[in-house]
């Protein structure tokens, strides 16, 4: 498998327009120069990111992210190998989550924990597929 998947849920600290303007200025600047592509959904009570390219580059760039004092609560949900990119147009997809994902409610109440892999790639199948309509 030539790419390497991986997603991780954390809870935003200090979020507002300019934290996350950013956030994404920094992210597509190195994502672009280093084989990297993913998305970014986002909302105030909630981070959930795929990146994907390299093994090697994805894992380091997710030890970097995982101390980034900008969230909390950062968990790894999924890390395997991909046959293809999800988002192959992009540096970082800004994704402002939209309504069919989990309430702000069933987050806090464990949503994402209880949710299988299929279940959270789905949702960025479902972001990919509204990015390119
Ligand atoms: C939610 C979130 C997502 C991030 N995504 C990326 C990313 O995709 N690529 C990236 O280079 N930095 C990203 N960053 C920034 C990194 O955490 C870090 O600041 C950056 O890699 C610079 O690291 P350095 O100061 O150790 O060089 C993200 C930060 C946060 C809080």
């Amino acid at each position: 498998m030539p790419f390497h998947q991986l997603i991780y849920a954390s809870r935003p600290f200090g979020f507002d327009d300019a934290a996350l303007n950013g956030i994404l200025m920094e992210a597509r600047r190195y994502n672009a120069g280093h084989d990297i592509t993913g998305a970014l959904i986002c909302r105030p009570d909630l981070y959930l990111q795929l990146l994907e390219g390299p093994q090697d580059i994805v894992e380091s760039l997710y030890q970097r992210i995982a101390v980034d004092n900008r969230h909390l609560e950062v968990e790894l949900l999924v890390s395997q190998p991909v046959e293809d990119r999800m988002f192959p147009d992009w540096a970082m997809l800004h994704d402002p989550a939209q309504s069919w994902l989990w309430t702000a409610e069933e987050v806090s109440d464990g949503a994402i924990q209880r949710a299988s892999n299929e279940d959270i790639v789905a949702v960025f199948e479902r972001s990919a597929q509204d990015a390119t309509t």
